[in-house]
């Protein structure tokens, strides 16, 4: 800033100009509208919102940038568990749009700018790049921000420092949303844990009964077939059958609880979806069909195999059928569908398990949100909003999919999709979309 003498000399002064005084007047003027929206974009950028997405963040910075910087395409680069994903943002439509450059590329433990530039090169190969590293505390390199040119202008100083500015301030956000992942992260296996437990709590307990109640139920199975045989014409046959009958039914819940609960069916093996279905029925079955609701099964012939823990996938269907008879409670004629299908992807192929019902459905809202771990709209004592995230956490595990899609007052549908397994000759059949229904 000039001084009042600097002033009055260049007013009064041999080198008097009126005009040269009020020409660097207005330059002034300018670089202190430059700098001031250069810091409003700066403090716009610190309002990078923790859980966005990184597409999402990505876009935001490229339309703050784009009003103090010059340039065609914008990428963030992060670098995660010796992993590299790299976003990158184009104007398109009059819009800052996203898309994943590369996903999970494996890299050096030293991340460099060349390898960043050299990805990126495979899209925009015209374009020349300036990237800076965004560093954390302890020095070590978490992601770049890469300006993409068209024309190879060179950076001067006073841009160089900007980039540097700015990229020290993004580094703390960035720094931020990749601390709240890992955090997040933790709360899921915390919770995948805890239910876990309970589930491995349940089945000790389940187990305990079971074996306590075989005995008994023997005797009655045994004494009340005795007692049928004698008593074929009495008038109280049909009583008899029918505790016969009934016991029967007990004993193959018991041996459904015995299966469940064993620890070995962790194991991963062969399994067709029809089986986890009918164990799965066999166990709470009657439970949902004493609630008045009809159960419509259509599976797909024939029956689906895939890899993985029956005792797990068994645990995924029992949380899609509890979930939709709580959903149809109170509801005119309630149903659930149960169907299998086939899906055939270009490079995989799914064994597809919908859960239909047609109870209250989820609003747009929480449509998002039901997969949150603790997430639940049930009273405290009926849901611990866990169901669903473990499940999914189950479905990821065997390298499959659960995702729902519903509308709200008309019927919600889960689908979960399992890796088909890779045996053509068991699983030869037709190609179907799995949209159907
Ligand atoms: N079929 C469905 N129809 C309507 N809403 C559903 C359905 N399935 C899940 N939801 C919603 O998703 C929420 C989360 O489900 P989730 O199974 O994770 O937990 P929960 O059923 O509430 O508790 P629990 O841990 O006992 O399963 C439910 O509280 C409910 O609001
Ligand atoms: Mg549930």
């Amino acid at each position: 800033m000039h001084t009042k003498q600097e002033i009055l000399e260049k007013l009064t002064g041999i080198q008097s100009s009126r005009k040269s005084y009020y020409s660097e007047l207005v330059y002034l003027i300018e670089e202190m509208k430059k700098k001031n929206k250069q810091l409003a974009v700066i403090n716009q950028l610190t309002q990078i919102q923790i859980n966005a997405t990184w597409q999402q963040t990505t876009s935001y910075i490229a339309a703050q940038l784009s009003q103090i910087l010059i340039f065609e395409h914008f990428a963030l680069t992060i670098v995660k568990g010796g992993m590299l994903s790299s976003y990158l943002a184009t104007w398109n439509d009059g819009d800052w749009q996203c898309h994943t450059l590369t996903q999970n590329i494996a890299v050096e433990a030293h991340v460099l700018t060349e390898q960043v530039h050299l990805t990126i090169a495979e899209v925009l190969p015209e374009h020349h790049a300036t990237s800076v590293p965004l560093r954390s505390q302890l020095n070590q390199t978490f992601g770049f921000l890469t300006l993409l040119r068209q024309t190879k202008q060179p950076v001067d100083r006073d841009e160089a420092e900007l980039i540097q500015l700015v990229a020290s301030h993004i580094g703390v956000v960035v720094e931020n949303s990749l601390l709240f992942q890992d955090v997040n992260e933790k709360i899921k296996i915390e919770a995948q844990l805890i239910q876990s437990a309970k589930m491995a709590a349940i089945g000790e307990m389940a187990a305990g009964i079971a074996h306590e109640l075989n005995s008994p139920l023997t005797a009655i199975l045994g004494n009340s077939q005795l007692l049928m045989r004698e008593m074929t014409d009495a008038p109280e046959a049909p009583l008899m059958k029918d505790i016969y009958q009934c016991g029967v039914r007990c004993k193959k819940i018991i041996q459904n609880l015995l299966t469940f609960s064993r620890q070995e069916e962790y194991l991963f093996s062969t399994t067709s979806i029809d089986e986890v279905v009918e164990d799965v029925l066999g166990l709470i079955g009657y439970q949902l069909s004493v609630s008045g609701l009809t159960i419509t099964r259509e599976m797909y012939e024939p029956p689906l195999l895939f890899h993985g823990s029956r005792h797990q996938i068994e645990q995924i269907v029992i949380n899609l059928l509890l979930n939709a008879r709580d959903a149809v409670a109170g509801k005119e004629a309630p149903h659930i569908v149960i169907r299998s299908f086939l899906v055939q992807e270009e490079n995989s192929s799914y064994v597809g398990l919908s859960v239909y019902d047609n109870g209250t459905g989820i609003c747009e809202e929480q449509l998002s949100q039901i997969f949150q771990p603790f997430f639940s709209t049930k009273e405290r004592t009926k849901g611990t909003g866990l169901g669903l995230s473990v499940s999914l956490g189950i479905a990821e595990a065997h390298g499959g999919k659960l995702f729902a899609e519903s509308v709200e007052g008309e019927y919600s549908k889960f689908t979960m999709l399992l890796p088909l397994l890779a045996d053509e000759e068991d699983n030869d059949g037709e190609k179907t979309d799995f949209d159907r229904g």
